[in-house]
């Protein structure tokens, strides 16, 4: 991955950092917003064939959604996350039906089939060409997509700066990014899709639409 954003993706989300959030899902389960998404997406789909989770850290909504899916593909740019992610699924004794993929998924996207559930879990934050990854992500949705991602407040906006000058300070080239609620919104509809469930919890907003 030669992508600015993708190399301070591996810094941020290191190993430790994999561990130490391992050792909290399997104290405390999914954090509130992926429970909510959770919920929305087996409200509107009780068994998915197949899944397509993108960024899913250490896995929680695939180890949520194993029993009642098929086939499931984690994609994610940050490897210790992806292995931890992997550790844990051999762990619940579903790790032969998941395809694990290493990268930028606006690279690997191309190479990837359709599926009937598209999840990003905090994931648009954590990437700066919001187009590239919305469009390329809604493309592989049959039937919903679903998204957690910040609010698209000015509080948030404020804070922005004083995150970025942490990490240039800290010598990191990752960078937050608050993006337009209106185009992602927008980019998503164009393709087919209704907004079926939106709630927000904090600075999050968990949104589903389906097609
Ligand atoms: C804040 S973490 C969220 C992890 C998990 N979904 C959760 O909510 O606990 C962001 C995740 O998105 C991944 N990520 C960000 N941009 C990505 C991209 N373009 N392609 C693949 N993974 C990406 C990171 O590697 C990381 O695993």
């Amino acid at each position: 991955m030669n992508c600015c954003q993708c190399q301070g993706i591996e810094q941020v989300f290191d190993d430790k950092r994999a561990r130490e959030e391992l050792e909290e899902y399997r104290k405390k389960g999914v954090k509130r917003t992926t429970r909510m998404l959770l919920g929305a997406v087996e409200t509107a789909v009780s068994h998915p064939n197949s899944l397509l989770d993108i960024g899913g850290g250490v896995g929680g909504i695939q180890h949520a959604l194993a029993d009642k899916t098929e086939r499931i593909v984690n994609v994610d740019a940050s490897s210790a996350y992806l292995a931890l992610a992997q550790e844990e699924a051999r762990r619940l004794g579903y790790a032969d039906k998941v395809a694990y993929r290493h990268g930028n998924f606006v690279d690997i996207a191309p190479e990837l089939e359709p599926v009937d559930v598209v999840t990003l879990d905090r994931v648009i934050c954590c990437y700066h060409d919001m187009e590239g990854l919305v469009s390329a992500s809604v493309a592989k949705a049959k039937r919903l997509y679903a998204v957690v991602y910040p609010r698209d407040v000015w509080w948030l906006r404020l804070l922005r700066p004083l995150a970025t000058f942490g990490l240039w300070a800290a010598r990191n080239p990752f960078r937050i990014f608050v993006h337009s609620q209106t185009a992602v919104d927008a980019l998503i509809r164009q393709q087919g899709f209704q907004q079926r469930y939106r709630e927000t919890a904090g600075m999050w907003q968990v949104v589903v639409y389906q097609k």
